[in-house]
């Protein structure tokens, strides 16, 4: 699997924590930025990640604002990508197994490196269950025709 992963100065700090556990788990990624904590402007690095993952460059998208919340807005806006806002660990689990899930958004103003750490870890290894699951995707997935 690869992951493309962003941030703006808000989030930054858990996205060099979600590297340490990608590097933990043998995942490859792309830090699409920022690279530092001064302030930048969330879409600029929301975009690239789900533009990669829109175009299969990667298998999957992280990524972190102050809230999530721009984060999850703005990948959302490209086709093809279903970017969940998650903080607890069952809707981290939950959204890969029916959702299928291909980016994941959170907040660092909101939860702490630890939490954020094992939500990266459990919605990194958790696989899409399909079956009915599948058809509710697909339905979802028509709202962009
Ligand atoms: C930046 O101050 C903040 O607005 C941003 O990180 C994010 O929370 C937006 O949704």
């Amino acid at each position: 699997m690869k992951v493309a992963i962003g941030s703006d100065h808000a989030g930054y700090k858990i996205k060099e924590d979600i590297k340490e556990v990608m590097d933990e788990l043998n995942i490859q990624y792309e830090d699409v930025g920022c690279h530092c904590e001064d302030s930048v402007d969330y879409p600029d690095f929301a975009v690239p990640v789900a533009e990669k993952v829109a175009n299969g460059e990667v298998d999957r998208g992280i990524l972190i604002c102050g809230t999530g919340i721009g984060m999850s807005i703005t990948a959302n806006k490209v086709d093809g990508v279903r970017c969940a806002l998650v903080h607890d660990l069952f809707s981290a689990k939950v959204t890969r197994l029916h959702n299928d899930s291909n980016v994941l958004a959170m907040g660092e103003r909101i939860i702490g490196p630890g939490l954020a750490k094992e939500i990266a870890k459990v919605w990194l290894e958790t696989e899409f269950e399909g079956g009915r699951h599948q058809r509710r995707v697909n339905k979802m997935m028509e709202v962009e025709a």
